[in-house]
């Protein structure tokens, strides 16, 4: 079976166990603060384990794409040097929310692994639960039982919490599990050392396939455990893993998914995996990072400089280092690779077809952009080891190398062997002491400290009313303490809320909650998976009481009227540029929008033009809302409406739609484009490859802008005594102001070559030195010219000049090389201890310095002061 037909194979087998196929989530998580990237199948079905949420279909069953870089389950650098872990993989999963538990999904497990894969018995092993005495939870007997049914007892053992209790991250829903692992080793190894010594100790062909995870608790932040309403099913296999026994190969990287890669970065690299290990760990790391490159992208994150956005920068460089390092490739070489994905994996993933071309331009910049990185690195080390030997020292020290290390991504292997090339060593306890100082400043930076919620009303769950209502009587249902960058404030959650809380590009209300004579402001409102949570800098005082919720009215509305505008003009882009156009993000706020979609050239000023036309007369047309709420998703499909990322498994979908004009859309519009008056584009920009960004106002900010620019206009019109065409008039003035600028120079050039003769004529013969001193009517740039030519012409010259010009001071001292050398006179130290007497600052090389100040009245002494520093 090739990897489409085994994943295809799962799917069938579960349907036939009445289980529903869903899609994959995005692999990027939005609204979930503890979570980057999806790391486990059950990410999206968290809610309903958690009982925030029901779920329709009680059984369900999907290939979930998952990355396991940061947070609690992160695999990075061991990704390629062994050939099991991944940065992306996909996790095969069946589900049940409150329906089945052990006895079907463990027969169903072996049903499927030994009768349909035909994976042989006598290779298998499971692992139970051995208890927790912290915990307080039991030895998995019930899970033993069920297994003596399919598999001797001699064959299932039982382990600790660290391998046999499945979280999710340090908090959320849990439980114990039990994993198969199979055993894939020949017949001889197998006889020599029993399989079951091997399981869970890291051997790479005795490794897990199979995790099933029997969801029983909530993991608080006090780190204790609670007992979920229902008991739920959560198991997860790696696709690539299976692929590799199913195939009877000895690595996932022997499978076809990743030989197919394989072989072609064989060619680009006129290589062959499995002759060398050095290169096939480069060649391992290459063809797995770019999934994880690539199906990032496709989910809407780009590399950027923080957040999710630096870890897949930081894959992609990994990347490209080791093709750099080991396989020689000193061109850009991954983007290469993302039409060979898409033809493997484009069917299983249509994104990925449909987005290739994007895809790779934005993978082709990064991979750019960092080759120039690498080679200024390697100038950096030259300079390092340079500077070390002629310091007679034996070793890079540790704040270089972290420097090589964060600033041009050298990792400290590559520095230590180019160090090791030139006899030296590198500092590497030192270096991972850096290393560490960075984790934890940027773990102080992103941690966010919740306490637990404390519930103080169980009844309801909180419905969102913002839609047609801006005031509500409320209760607080639930409140928790946060901690965030040393600040800390409230999150209370309502019963019922008329906050619309941040999401899709639309900023989070604000407004006041009020009882008696106490009003609490609410700053910002975020949803947190199901719940909207409403920030508060001090809790009321009354926790208990009925409160007014009202929303800031004013804000909502302008941001409503950016909503709209921003549906528009994603609208009119597709229709002036072309299908291809495809929101990559946005932000709408009350002072305007912005908007990110894929084009892949500067959108010229007449397309803008062209646009903001449209979208203007889309606005006149008066066209009014026509909202459906709670519509599958299928449905809203048919309707046409643009779907974007985002969107899971079992939502029920609004849709909005002016017109023509349909998408699929949680937020806050107008009830007729009319209400929006006019639109004004105001800027157009690249975020980065392949990606534009404009930014537009509406409304009363638009007609503020046009006032602006008529004021503006106005006033330079005065200016120039209000002439006819004040473009002709402009251009006039700048052309007379070339003539002169032209003459100026011409005449200043002469009069530099006279002030310098004149100088030449004053030098006095000093001890060994010849001295000029000056003060003059002139600015940096031309006196630093006639230092130079003075230097050219005198020998042993010792120069200072004060220069006046446009109210400013400056000092500037030129020495002759040799003089400057064998008096040990250093131009720079001396501009740098004279400048407060100008009140400036400055400094400069040993042979020419200049400071800058802002009082020329203390050139005199300051030129006393430098005589005095060189013995005159
Ligand atoms: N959630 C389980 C895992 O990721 C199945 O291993």
């Amino acid at each position: 079976m090739n990897i489409n037909e085994i994943r295809n194979t799962f799917f069938e087998f579960f349907k036939s166990k009445n289980h529903t196929l869903v899609d994959s989530a995005p692999m990027v998580v939005k609204n979930d603060p503890t979570l980057m990237f999806t790391n486990a199948g059950m990410n999206q079905f968290k809610d309903f384990f958690l009982g925030y949420n029901e779920a329709k279909d009680k059984r369900v069953t999907n290939t979930q794409k998952c990355l396991r870089v940061s947070g609690k389950h992160n695999d990075l650098e061991e990704v390629g040097v062994d050939t099991y872990h991944h940065t992306m993989f996909e996790m095969l999963g069946n589900w049940s929310f409150g329906d089945y538990f052990k006895e079907e999904v463990i027969a169903w497990a072996w049903e499927l692994l030994t009768e349909v894969y035909k994976i042989d018995k006598d290779r298998l092993y499971v692992t139970i639960f051995e208890g927790d005495e912290t915990d307080g939870t039991d030895l998995d007997l019930e899970a033993k039982n069920i297994w003596k049914k399919y598999i001797s007892e001699d064959r299932i053992l039982a382990c600790d919490k660290k391998d046999n209790f499945w979280e999710m991250g340090d908090t959320g829903p849990c439980g114990p599990c039990s994993e198969i692992h199979v055993d894939i080793r020949n017949d001889e190894d197998r006889k020599n050392i029993d399989g079951l010594t091997l399981v869970n100790n890291d051997h790479p062909q005795v490794i897990e396939i199979w995790n099933l995870v029997f969801m029983q608790y909530n993991r608080k932040a006090d780190s204790s455990l609670e007992k979920l309403p229902t008991r739920h099913v959560d198991t997860g296999m790696g696709l690539e893993r299976l692929a590799m026994v199913i195939q009877g190969v000895q690595s996932n990287y022997d499978t076809d998914l990743f030989q197919f890669i394989i072989k072609y970065l064989e060619g680009l690299a006129d290589v062959k995996y499995g002759v060398d290990e050095k290169t096939d760990i480069a060649l391992r790391v290459i063809a797995d990072h770019i999934r994880a490159i690539a199906f990032s992208i496709t989910d809407g994150q780009l590399p950027s400089n923080n957040g999710a956005g630096y870890v897949i920068r930081r894959i992609l460089r990994r990347a490209v280092r080791y093709g750099y390092q080991t396989l020689n490739l000193k061109e850009p070489f991954l983007h290469l690779l993302v039409g060979k994905l898409a033809e493997i994996m484009g069917d299983a993933f249509p994104e990925l077809k449909k987005q290739e071309k994007l895809i790779a331009k934005v993978v082709f910049e990064e991979e750019q952009s960092f080759f120039n990185t690498l080679e200024k690195g390697l100038k950096r080390i030259n300079i390092l080891i340079d500077t070390a030997k002629a310091e007679g020292k034996n070793e890079l020290d540790a704040v270089s190398v972290f420097e090589l290390h964060d600033t041009f991504g050298f990792p400290a292997d590559l520095t230590s062997l180019i160090a090791g090339e030139n006899g030296l060593r590198i500092d590497q306890a030192g270096f991972e002491a850096e290393l560490e100082k960075q984790k934890n400043r940027s773990r102080q930076a992103t941690q966010i400290e919740s306490d637990d919620w404390v519930i103080l009303r169980e009844d309801d769950v909180e419905e969102f009313i913002g839609y047609d209502f801006l005031t509500a009587d409320v209760y607080i249902t639930k409140y928790r303490k946060v901690k965030q960058k040393k600040q800390e404030f409230y999150q209370v959650v309502f019963n019922i809320t008329p906050f619309y809380a941040e999401g899709g590009g639309q900023v989070g209300d604000t407004g006041t909650i009020s009882s008696g004579s106490e009003d609490v402001r609410i700053f910002d409102t975020k949803r947190e998976n199901n719940l909207i949570v409403h920030f508060v800098k001090e809790l009321p005082k009354e926790l208990k009481a009925k409160f007014k919720a009202i929303v800031d009215a004013n804000r909502r509305k302008s941001i409503a009227v950016n909503h709209t505008a921003t549906h528009i003009l994603h609208h009119a882009l597709r229709a002036e540029l072309g299908d291809h156009v495809e929101q990559k993000g946005s932000l709408v706020n009350e002072g305007g929008l912005r908007f990110d979609f894929s084009h892949f050239s500067k959108v010229t000023k007449e397309e803008l033009s062209i646009i903001e036309g449209k979208m203007n007369a889309f606005i006149r047309d008066g066209i009014a809302l026509n909202e459906r709420r709670a519509v599958p998703m299928e449905v809203a499909t048919e309707l046409g409406a643009m779907a974007l990322f985002g969107e899971k498994y079992g939502d029920l979908v609004r849709v909005i739609q002016f017109g023509d004009s349909v998408e699929l859309c949680g937020g806050i519009h107008v009830q007729n484009t009319i209400d929006i008056r006019f639109v004004k584009l105001v800027s157009e920009g690249s975020v980065a490859s392949g990606i534009r960004r404009i930014e537009a106002i509406t409304g009363d900010a638009a007609i503020a802008y046009y006032q602006e620019k008529l004021g503006e206009y106005e006033a330079v019109s005065e200016l120039l005594k209000n002439p006819k065409n004040i473009v002709k008039s402009v251009e006039e003035l700048i052309a007379k102001q070339q003539v002169m600028q032209k003459q100026y120079d011409h005449l200043l050039k002469g009069q530099l070559v006279q002030i310098k003769q004149e100088l030449k004529q004053s030098v006095q013969a000093e001890d060994g030195y010849n001295y000029i001193s000056a003060v003059l009517d002139l600015d940096t740039a031309s006196i630093k010219d006639i230092c130079f030519q003075l230097k050219g012409e005198i020998d042993q010259l010792f120069c200072v000049i004060g220069g006046k010009a446009n109210d400013k001071a400056s000092l500037s001292i030129a020495i002759s090389d040799d003089l400057a050398k064998s008096k040990d006179w250093h131009a720079g130290n001396m501009v740098k201890s004279t400048a407060h007497l100008i009140k400036g600052g400055g400094g400069g090389q040993p042979f020419f310095a200049t400071a800058g100040g802002q009082d020329a009245g203390g050139l005199k002494d300051a030129i006393v002061a430098v005589n005095k520093l060189i013995g005159k």
